[in-house]
């Protein structure tokens, strides 16, 4: 049998962008696409280009930026609309625009105040208007999920008589379930004369918690496009996840069936995503999540470490997660710790190995989990204490109505060096005193505060990730000072490029 290709059509840039507070501005839409554009996505939704002048231009300017996906605009089955959308895909090398209509009773009566009939004849229209400006046009049938299969069939067989390429069945209120989605798009394959001549698409929106499961009741069925966003977000609930759709073509091959996504490409572009839109991946969430491959059961890890598969279904690196992710807790084995210092060439004979694990279990009744300077720093091998650059002085001065000031004291090498400025915040005031100090690129990526635990004098970390030369380097604070914990993990981050 030969294996057949599902398209992936990544929606992050209009569906994902939709969703309150987060927003992007263009330079940052065409970071993510063109990371799409590298992890293989076939076609980029990249915007809704009469709804704003905003969206307009990053349509344009994603155009310009991108080479391989296809380029497809929103827009409604409305003529302005039309001709907007092929205005802003002016400049892409392959262009496809996306129109459609409400087909479901409740979008026809209380949305358009209007009839079955009249809604087929609009939906006609606006293909063969889109067909004017370009050859590829898909057309949704929104609210699909709701609609009546015998007038879905009516309207899909119309639109691809007036030359739609694809038809897209969106579930939009993430109604269905999986085998009521699946027989959906069965019917159409059986019921519409003239389906060969278009590809089937689904939309499936997750507010029951089921668009994964109704796209790939849908793929099983015939449906060959999968519309999906990067760590599932989208209106409301959100969309299918595109990382959990690759996997599970990944991952079971007895579907014959491939998409062209480099799934090693999924992390980083999950974090992306994350750190543009300010939200935050929940820890438990499939593929991407914190969690989603730490074992931290004693059990678990100990049967992990002996052979992967006796827990895990996916390898971490298939999606560029390091391997060193299994998360250290009080239920933690001598064998999940050995080989977490392992990974740091600490190598402790059995008796070493049980007098760090007996710190280790005390210090684990009081933290949730421990981190690697923890387990480091207990094997008696603080990193920070033989680093170049050391944190020697701090002082800040912030306040409500005031800018931030700091200075700050390192020693390099032996030397002391010193810097002051101001800041937005105190954190802020730091950094810029230690950049005055070392003055290199470098670009705060990602900065995560947490306590460790709830009283106000107890320490705080700080896991910073900062960009410098093109490279991701990780840092680590720890102290009852939030803003010198934050100093320490950027000077962590800076040791550590300075020590390549
Ligand atoms: O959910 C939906 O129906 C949509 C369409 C515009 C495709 O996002
Ligand atoms: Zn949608």
């Amino acid at each position: 049998m030969l294996t057949d290709k599902l398209y992936i059509f990544d929606t992050t840039l209009r569906d994902g962008e939709q969703v309150p507070g987060c927003q992007l501005n263009t330079v940052e839409k065409i970071e993510i696409a063109k990371a799409l554009e590298l992890m293989g996505v076939d076609i980029i939704e990249a915007g809704f280009p009469v709804s704003s002048p905003g969206d307009f231009n990053s349509v344009v300017e994603i155009s310009k930026a991108v080479t391989w996906p296809v380029i497809c605009a929103l827009t409604r089955a409305v003529p302005k609309d039309i001709e907007v959308a092929a205005e802003a895909l002016k400049y892409a090398k392959h262009k496809r625009i996306h129109t459609g209509i409400g087909t479901s009773d409740y979008h026809i009566q209380h949305k358009f105040n209007s009839n079955r009939d009249e809604i087929v004849e609009r939906a006609v229209a606006a293909v063969k208007y889109a067909k004017k400006f370009v050859e590829d046009v898909q057309f949704y049938a929104e609210d699909a999920g709701r609609t009546d299969n015998e007038y879905l069939a009516r309207v899909v067989e119309a639109v691809i008589k007036a030359g739609a390429t694809v038809v897209n069945i969106p579930d939009t209120t993430g109604y269905c379930l999986p085998d009521e989605f699946g027989r959906k798009i069965r019917f159409l394959k059986e019921n519409v004369s003239n389906i060969d001549k278009a590809i089937i698409a689904t939309h499936c929106h997750n507010d029951l918690g089921m668009a994964t499961a109704n796209t790939l009741s849908g793929i099983m069925n015939g449906a060959r496009q999968a519309e999906v966003t990067i760590n599932g977000i989208g209106e409301r609930a959100g969309n299918t996840s595109l990382e959990e759709i690759a996997m599970i073509i990944k991952c079971h091959r007895e579907l014959d069936i491939e998409t062209n996504i480099n799934t090693r490409k999924i992390y980083a572009l999950s974090r992306k995503v994350s750190n543009l839109m300010n939200m935050p991946v929940q820890p438990n969430k499939a593929i991407v999540g914190r969690n989603a491959f730490a074992h931290s059961s004693g059990i678990h890890q100990d049967g992990v470490l002996k052979n992967r598969e006796s827990y895990e279904i996916i390898d971490p690196t298939d999606v560029g997660v390091d391997e060193n992710s299994i998360v250290l807790t009080a239920r933690s084995g001598r064998a999940a710790l050995k080989h977490r210092l392992e990974l740091h060439r600490v190598f402790l004979d059995q008796e070493s190995l049980d007098k760090v694990y007996a710190g280790f279990l005390q210090l684990a009744d009081t933290k949730k989990d421990i981190n690697d300077d923890d387990i480091l720093m207990l094997a008696g091998k603080d990193r920070h204490a033989n680093a170049r650059i050391k944190l020697e002085y701090l002082q800040v001065t912030s306040g409500i109505g005031i800018r931030a000031l700091a200075s700050v004291g390192l020693d390099i090498a032996g030397e002391r060096f010193e810097g002051a400025s101001s800041g937005n915040g105190p954190v802020d005031a730091a950094i810029n005193a230690v950049k005055k100090i070392i003055s290199r690129t470098m670009i705060l990526k990602e900065f995560l505060i947490q306590a460790i635990t709830k009283g106000s004098d107890d320490i705080g970390k700080v896991h910073m990730q900062v960009e410098y030369d093109g490279r991701i380097y990780y840092g680590f604070g720890a102290n009852t000072d939030i803003v010198a914990a934050s100093l320490e993990a950027y000077i962590d981050a800076i040791n550590k490029f300075s020590a390549e």
